[in-house]
């Protein structure tokens, strides 16, 4: 049984959104995560993930191991006790820890792929609601943004604990993802903005009220046919990004490197630190400013359209 899930940007809005601050979120195709499941001939739950070197039966694997933890929890919540035979294949092509949604989307396509083998169908909405208890294990206070988008695999408009909007562009546009290939997990730079917060809440208040703003015009902007207001907005969304100490000497360079080759605009994009950065650019140019962002130091670039 195969199962397959797409990771993610956040366009607008990350950390304000921890703070019940909407966001803007869409999926990335070009990377992805495929599970499948398969009969196995001999006993036990066995997990292939090639990508992470691991080889291995759930039960010799710690009980808050990131794929088994996963694991158990799906059959916990599908009523499972005895376990079945089987094979769990992991293929992804989402990198680790970059801002793209790879945990989330290892998630989603596990419990696609586990419950449709024991021929349980989960509705979206289940599938969702399972996925953010698995990030709240290993995330402490995710806003719920990466599953959902993962989840539901179209642009997201997300508050916290409201009702999921999803929404559609009124005319395609261009973004080029650029990696500085740091290695960022979300939970530290979640964690580090949740004390600055405490110490200084008023003045975070107003940085997440800004950037609440921003969001509300972009989704207007996007829905209305005109991407092109989303540059200056990414311009002043990735300001407060700095404000808040989450930006890093090498995400600045690529936001500048990719506004010097002629994209409309730029921000770092997900937990910040180290990660992703993206930028809105022109058809015509994304070759170009993909370039420009691996002569800056960009690990790799994927330029992906979003309708
Ligand atoms: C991570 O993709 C986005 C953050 O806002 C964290 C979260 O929303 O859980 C940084």
């Amino acid at each position: 049984m195969k199962a397959t899930a797409p990771g993610k940007i956040i366009l607008f809005g990350e950390h304000a959104v921890v703070y019940n601050r909407p966001a803007l979120a869409v999926p990335v195709e070009q990377v992805h995560v495929d599970v499948d499941v398969l009969d196995a001939n001999e006993p036990g739950v066995w997990i292939h993930a090639p990508v992470i070197n691991l080889q291995a039966e759930l039960s010799t694997l710690p009980s808050d191991h990131p794929i088994g933890s996963v694991i158990l929890k799906v059959f916990q919540h599908l009523g499972i006790s005895t376990f079945p035979n089987i094979s769990i294949i992991i293929n992804s092509t989402i990198p680790v820890a970059a801002g793209l949604g790879s945990g989330a989307a290892v998630s989603v396509a596990l419990v696609r792929a586990l419950s449709s083998f024991m021929s349980l169908s989960l509705t979206n909405e289940q599938v969702n609601q399972l996925v953010f208890e698995i990030e709240k294990l290993h995330h402490g206070t995710p806003s719920g943004i990466d599953n959902t988008v993962i989840t539901y695999n179209m642009p997201v408009y997300y508050m916290k604990d409201k009702p999921i909007e999803t929404f559609r562009s009124g005319k395609p546009f261009t973004i080029v993802v650029g990696d500085t290939g740091i290695p960022a997990p979300t939970k530290e730079s979640v964690g580090d903005v949740r004390r600055l917060w405490l110490r200084d809440s008023n003045r975070f208040e107003v940085i997440f009220n800004e950037i609440a703003q921003i969001s509300l015009i972009a989704r207007r902007s996007i829905e209305s046919g005109r991407p092109e207001m989303l540059g200056e907005l990414m311009d002043h969304n990735h300001e407060f990004l700095q404000q808040m100490t989450v930006s890093s000497p090498e995400l600045d360079v690529l936001v500048y490197a990719a506004r010097k080759a002629g994209a409309l605009g730029a921000k770092l994009s997900g937990g910040g630190r180290g990660g992703n950065m993206i930028a809105l650019v022109d058809p015509a140019l994304a070759e170009s400013v993909a370039e420009g962002l691996m002569s800056a130091g960009a690990k790799r670039t994927i330029i992906t359209e979003i309708k």
